[in-house]
């Protein structure tokens, strides 16, 4: 499978500071399930932040889609959620809108047409939210606002969808609610999937591979394969 992300000998410090992350190789195939895990400060946000071309490595190398990630130009390929997702939340915007401006970001002019139309309704169908397009955001709880902001980015057809802790503020059983609803992505859209967070419970059962950042990569591989001590005590299965 061809890459969708490649970091090569990456290093990074902000300005003058200590190193954030060090001599990092990640490579990403095409149509993986990720989930990058790691402690607060770890450096997973920064990591994404290097992925996306937002930041410039202190040295080595960051491939988008065999792209120099810094000038990769097929933007609306990425569905990016940042942390803490704030915007719009005590906007009057309803949920549908909030789509609905995902999908605009295909179309810099002009009108969204029938079919971008049709993309909305299918990204609300398939994060469960149709039922509550109308409503305005900032009448949703938080488990269904990150819903209705994981529809925005799937409204464009993105090919990597990347979420940096997605479930901040969201409790156990939406939680595993959405790792189900990623999970589908995966299996029926065939998308790259980046899951950033610094607990893993909810995907650890859907994902092939774990990633944990603690400045380095500490461990990559099968969430099977990690030793006991790294696993999550905070997430448990009923
Ligand atoms: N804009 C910034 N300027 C300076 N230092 C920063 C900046 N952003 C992050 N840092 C520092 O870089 C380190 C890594 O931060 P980062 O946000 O990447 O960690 P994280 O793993 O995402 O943590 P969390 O789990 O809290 O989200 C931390 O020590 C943090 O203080
Ligand atoms: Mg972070």
């Amino acid at each position: 499978m061809p890459l969708a992300l490649e970091l090569d000998g990456v290093d990074f410090a902000y300005g003058q500071g200590p190193a954030v992350l060090t001599d990092v190789d990640l490579r990403v195939a095409e149509g993986e399930f990720v989930a990058i895990a790691g402690p607060n400060g770890g450096g997973k946000t920064t990591l994404l932040r290097l992925a996306l071309g937002l930041e410039r490595p202190t040295r080595g190398a960051v491939l988008l889609f065999g792209e120099a990630a810094r000038t990769f130009g097929a933007r609306t390929k990425i569905g990016y959620l940042a942390q803490r997702t704030k915007i719009g939340v005590h906007a009057p915007a309803t949920v549908r809108e909030v789509v609905e401006a995902g999908r605009a970001a295909l179309r810099p002019v002009g009108r969204l047409r029938r079919d971008d139309h049709a993309a909305v309704e299918e990204a609300l169908e398939r994060v469960g939210m149709h039922e509550l397009a109308g409503r305005r955001l900032s009448t949703l709880s938080g488990g269904q606002q990150q819903r209705a902001f994981i529809a925005k980015a799937l409204a464009a057809h993105p090919s990597l969808l990347v979420l940096d802790e997605p479930t901040t503020g969201v409790d156990v059983a939406a939680q595993d609610a959405l790792g189900a609803l990623l999970h589908r992505l995966h299996e029926e859209l065939g998308v790259t999937i980046l899951y950033v967070s610094h607990e893993f419970g909810a995907v650890e059962r859907f994902v092939q591979r774990l990633v944990l950042v603690r400045e380095r990569i500490v461990f990559d591989g099968p969430p099977s394969q990690l030793p006991g001590l790294w696993h999550d005590p905070s997430h448990t299965h009923a």
